[in-house]
């Protein structure tokens, strides 16, 4: 096994407006993009080819990635003119992966686990694929999957509509967490030239045939498919790191950060390159900041992600936000999101001075790029 494939070709529809001008997975997770992360993880077990199945802002990917020099690993790319599914892109890149099992990867989940095992795994049952699957307490919007506990094969897959009203809705359930290992033989159940899921129309087939078996995988993970889930993702990330590093600080704030010393850090922080932060500003907890970010003196960051390049004038608050890449929040401005409907300013995103965004639960703030916020926002 050396090869994998990673879906990178989706809407992104419920980060907009993000997705607008980053796709889904080159949005950043402490400051590396979520599908590089992956990358990097497959790289240590062995994968040296990666085939991205892009499409929706396909070329964003292919200029960050081009064909993998940077991270030393062969890079191929699919091309669905529109969004084929998730089966339907897998289709197109069988001649890529014929001969031997592979990965294969939603690229918009963070994770930790050990790969080797469940390739283990696989190799150990021998069906068409495994799925690694992931215990949650709220499984309302996963597919759950209902598992013959002797053999571990998946026996059939709960649609949100078919659980709401049973008995495991209550439970902790196990669900897909978009990484498998497959056979090429998978190939053969997928038609081509046609739009389809690979959850909904392709492994229910193999279920039936009692091919498809479930790995359960413990750590992180966590899908970045909302705002609120990539803020939470980031600082599970950020928390871990921490817990296994000794020198906290030396960790996750570059050097070449300039800080003021007389700034407050409450990790965990994260600083990326080139960050300048003046006099008395007050950083964290759980906050992410991209490169080349300016803060001027007096301003207040915490639970939110700051991407590349934005611009803080002075005295600012920030609370429960995602600031998107060269934002530009004026002087006096108080953000103030809510930990589950966060106020989201996309890329470019201009804040006048004294301007104040407040939201409160289900109702988020979203700034559209290039926008100029002229007025408050209280929701
Ligand atoms: P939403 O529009 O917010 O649901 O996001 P999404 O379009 O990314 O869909 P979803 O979260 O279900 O996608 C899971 C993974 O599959 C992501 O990495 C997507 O990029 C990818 N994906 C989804 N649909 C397609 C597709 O039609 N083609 C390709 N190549 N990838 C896809």
């Amino acid at each position: 096994m050396t090869r994998a494939i990673i879906l990178s070709g989706g809407w992104g529809t419920r980060l907009r407006p993000l997705t607008c001008t980053i796709p889904k997975t080159l949005i950043p997770v402490l400051n590396t993009p979520v599908i590089e992360r992956e990358m990097l993880l497959l790289k240590k077990v062995g994968v040296k080819e990666i085939v991205l199945a892009v499409s929706v802002m396909g070329k964003d990917l292919k200029n960050y990635f081009r064909k993998g020099e940077k991270l030393g690993i062969t890079i191929h790319y699919t091309k669905e003119q529109s969004p084929m599914g998730t089966a339907g892109a897998l289709k197109l890149a069988e001649p890529f992966l014929k001969g031997d099992n592979f990965f294969m990867l939603n690229g918009d989940v963070i994770l930790n686990f050990n790969f080797k095992a469940l390739l283990a795994t696989h190799e150990k049952y021998g069906g068409i694929g495994t799925i690694a699957s992931r215990l949650v307490n709220n499984p309302s919007r996963y597919g759950v999957l209902i598992i013959d506990k002797q053999t571990q094969k998946i026996k059939k897959f709960l649609e949100k509509e078919q659980y709401v009203c049973s008995e495991e809705a209550h439970n902790k359930m196990p669900v897909n967490a978009g990484v498998y290992v497959l056979e090429p033989d998978i190939f053969s159940f997928i038609p081509p030239k046609k739009k389809l899921s690979i959850e909904k129309d392709i492994f229910p087939k193999i279920a039936r045939e009692g091919k498809l078996y479930h790995y359960p995988i413990s750590g992180i993970w966590k899908d970045i498919g909302k705002p609120s889930e990539l803020l939470k993702g980031n600082i599970l990330l950020l928390e871990d790191v921490l817990k296994k590093t000794k020198d906290k600080k030396e960790n996750l704030i570059v050097k070449s950060a300039n800080i003021h010393p007389s700034v407050e850090i409450i990790q965990p922080v994260c600083i990326g390159e080139k960050v300048i932060i003046n006099e008395n500003c007050v950083i964290g907890p759980n906050v992410v900041i991209g490169n080349n970010v300016y803060i001027e003196k007096k301003c207040e960051i915490k639970e939110s992600l700051i991407y590349q390049e934005a611009y803080f004038s002075q005295n600012s608050t920030i609370e429960y936000a995602i600031i998107s890449d060269n934002c530009h929040i004026r002087k006096n401005v108080k953000i103030k999101g809510h930990e589950k409907s966060l106020v989201i300013l996309a890329s470019y995103v201009e804040v006048n001075n004294g301007i104040e965004l407040h939201t409160s639960l289900n109702f988020p703030i979203t700034v559209c790029h290039h926008e100029v916020v002229r007025e408050n926002i209280i929701q």
